[in-house]
Order: structure tokens, then sequence, then C-alpha cells
């Protein structure tokens, strides 16, 4: 069976395979306290074992929801934010036809967003575009109170609602939330919405093979069977009891940490197919919430190659060597076109005639590995052997496992987002929110001196 599989070679240059093996213990017994549920955070593992233990049942549930959705809109909006959000939009850019939104003959809706900004004219946009569309909505949020959902909902109710009848919002809405709290849990079930519970012991950078990742890309037509399927063979590939050198989590989790104790302070996540773009956006929330506390944390970013090769290349080749590169490859492209050849030949291409385009990609690849790796930036090698719903359960997998792992071992919480909070006390503040009144009266004063 062909799998995801990690290469750390080209960071031999800059840590040893001894420093790296060295973590082996450590990360073994962190393994072992995560599953044993003894290490902090450990009220938030219900990730861990999601995969191994989602009911058929289940499945059969969110696929039905899926179904009576599809058959009723043509759009989809998906509001959330965060780990409410960006797991299925990882997955839904991963899979879909770039330009399947510009198809008329569409099996599935568009899965458009909301409630992840606050921009004014993005959600007039969105509006102006459903107003004469065949819409339904699945309305995402853990805590129930995140503002950037609630003000989209609420607009996107408030339309729908003067679309459709009473019985036939209820047809269109699903509420995805906590089981017995929040507003929007107050709201669904005072509105009668179909509803998904997010497990309490589920955080939400970690929720994306509940059904706030599960239902909209099953709307968007892909096999989430398939994806939890991946996700269990992660699952059993990543347990305590697999040795270390059979763990790619655990050796991913080693590596990372062996180059940020050798002051790599920045780890820059690299793919080569822009259908990734929101993969490495979920990845950025998943290491960056759960690493970036207590002044400790590698800072996680991204880059779209060969794009970004032409904006930030420079950069990465010759500036600041504290940065080090996760390159995420895809071993075989879906679909095959070949470079014409031209008798003209007037932009000399014809050396490459004749070759696939993902040859040309797999060559920039390996040259930029090697140009980065002479200029000093370490390279970890991620492949996964094409881009399908169950080698995207085995890598989403896979980073969660390995950021569990690195979290304990860099000595922190992994689960929580305490930092979070800080932005969203000013805006309260600035904003007058009941209740936040000795806030407004403090930052008014620090943006007077
Ligand atoms: O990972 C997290 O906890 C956050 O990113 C949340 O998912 C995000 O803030 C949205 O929160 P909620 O689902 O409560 O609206």
């Amino acid at each position: 069976m062909e799998q995801l599989k990690i290469d750390i070679t080209k960071v031999s240059g800059f840590v040893s395979k001894e420093k790296v093996w060295s973590f082996k213990e450590d990360i073994q017994k962190q393994n072992e306290a995560l599953h044993a549920k003894t290490g902090k955070g450990n009220d938030f593992l219900g990730w861990l074992n999601l995969p191994s233990s989602i009911t058929e049942a289940h499945l059969n549930e969110i696929e039905e929801t899926a179904a009576n959705l599809k058959a009723k809109a043509d759009y989809v909006v998906v509001i959330g934010i965060g780990g409410s959000y960006l797991g299925a939009r990882a997955v839904i850019d991963a899979l879909s036809n770039s330009f399947d939104h510009l198809q008329s003959n569409r099996k599935n809706p568009v899965i458009l967003y909301a409630g992840q900004n606050i921009g004014e004219d993005y959600t007039y946009e969105l509006l102006e575009l459903l107003k004469d569309k065949s819409f339904a909505v699945v309305v995402i949020s853990k805590s129930g109170t995140t503002t950037e959902p609630a003000i989209a909902f609420r607009l996107l109710k408030e339309m729908i609602e003067s679309k459709y009848s009473a019985e036939e919002v209820k047809e269109r809405i699903v509420a995805i939330t906590d089981g017995s709290k929040g507003a929007l849990r107050t709201l669904a079930d005072q509105q009668g919405y179909k509803t998904f519970v997010i497990p309490d012991n589920v955080g939400g950078r970690f929720s994306v093979l509940t059904p706030v990742g599960l239902l909209p890309i099953a709307i968007a037509g892909f096999d989430i069977r398939q994806l939890v399927e991946g996700a269990r063979q992660m699952e059993a590939q990543t347990a305590p009891a697999v040795p270390f050198e059979e763990n790619p989590a655990a050796i991913y989790a080693a590596t990372r940490n062996a180059l940020h104790q050798q002051n790599k302070a920045v780890e820059i996540l690299v793919n080569y197919q822009p259908k990734l773009h929101f993969l490495a956006e979920w990845w950025k929330q998943l290491y960056g919430e759960s690493e970036g506390k207590e002044n400790k944390g590698i800072f996680p970013a991204s880059v779209d190659f060969t794009t970004d090769l032409h904006s930030m290349g420079q950069w990465i080749q010759e500036g600041v060597r504290n940065i080090f590169e996760t390159v995420l490859s895809v071993k075989t492209s879906n679909h095959k076109m070949v470079i014409p050849t031209d008798d003209a030949n007037l932009d000399s291409l014809n050396y490459i005639a004749g070759k696939r385009i993902d040859e040309v990609n797999k060559m920039a690849e390996l040259g930029t590995l090697v140009a980065h790796v002479d200029g000093s930036v370490p390279n970890i090698h991620i492949q996964i052997p094409q881009l399908n719903e169950l080698y995207l359960g085995q890598l989403l997998y896979f980073f969660e496992k390995a950021c569990g792992i690195s979290g304990y071992i860099l000595g922190v919480n992994p689960f929580d987002q305490p930092g979070v909070e800080a932005y969203k006390k000013n805006m309260f503040a600035l904003l007058e929110k009941p209740g936040f009144e000795e806030e407004t009266k403090a930052i008014k004063k620090k943006l007077e001196e």
C-alpha cells in the first residue's frame, strides 16, 4: 500500500541524524502521554482516536444531510472561522476542479465561505450574488458566540428567511455547534434547525474529522469515508506501539524540534500545487495556535511554489538563515498534460516538448530543494502519492499527531489558545459591548496616551 512518506536526508547538513534520533525517547514518552491522557490539555484529546471511533451511523447521517442540501441548493455557504472553517476549505480546495464554480453542468453545489472575515465589501458582494440564487447555509461555531460568523449568519439568516417559507428555512440551515451551550445552540433549538454536535473534547483546529469538516466536504461531493479511512490508517501508523523509525509523525516532530534547537525559528510549509494553498492555511493555524505560547514556538509560514519563487524565493535563498522548509510534495498529478512541440520554437521551449507539465514542476521542486539546501535552508520532505481523499486523510491526521507530540516536546499545552482572547477583549471594548465598560475606559485611555 502506498502512503505518506517523510524524508529528512536534506537536513543532515544542519542537524545530524544522531541529534534527530536523540529525541526518540522523549517523543515516545510524549506520544504515550497523549494516548494515556496524562499530559497538558488532556481534556481536548478527542481528536486522537476520532478516525477509528467514527461510526457508520454518524457517517450516514452526515451523508444524508449533505444529500438533502445538495438536492435543494445550487450554493451552500459555509459560515465559520479558524478551526471551524479551514479544515473543510483545505480539503475541498485540494480536491475540487479549480474552475468548478464556473461550470454550468456541476453535479454539486458551489461552496462559498462567510464569517471568516469582517470584510464589508466581501459580505455585500456575497449577499448580492445570493439574492436571486437557490442557497443553503451551514453555520459552524463551537462556542456559538464568535463575532465574525455571528455577523455573517445574522445577515444570511435574514436573507434566507425573506426568500423561503419557515418550513423551507429549516431545510436550508444546518448548525454545527456545542451540544448544550452557546447562542447558536439556543437559536438552533428554538428554530428547529438540523444540528450536529462538536464534541467537547475536540478543539477547533483539530475538528476537521468531525461534522465541522466532514459535512461541508460531503456537500462538495467528496468521499468522507475515504478521508476517514486515510486518517484511520495514519492513526494506526503513529500509535505509541509503532517504533520511532516507522512513525512519520514522530520523525517529523523530532526533526522540527532538532532544527528549532539549532535556532531555526521559522518553518515554511512549501507546496507545488496551487490546490494546496488552504491546506497550508490549515497547517499554519494548527501549529501556530498550538505552539505559539509562553514566548515559545516555531513560527509557521507558507509559500505556494513555483508562484512564490518569483516573489519570496530571493528571501528564502539569501535572507536571514533562521528558517527551514517542509516541502509538501504530491507524487503524481491527477491529470496528464504534455507540452507541445512548436516548429518556430521562438520561446525556445522545444527542449521540454513532449514532457508532462508535472515533470517540469518536479524538476523545479528538485532544483529548488538543492538551491535552498545550498543556501543553508534545511529541507524536510513529505510526500503523498496523489491528491485524493485517502491521502489527504493520512496527511491531516499526520500533521495533527505530530503537532500534539511537538507541543509536548516544547513544553506547552498544544490544545489551548489563551492569546486569541486579547484582540477580542479590545474589539468588544471599542464596540462598547455591554459588560465591557471597564475595558472600554482602559482602552480609550491607552489610545489617548
Ligand atoms: O482552533 C480554535 O479553537 C479557533 O480557531 C476556533 O476554531 C475559532 O476561533 C472559531 O471558534 P468557534 O468555533 O467557537 O466559533
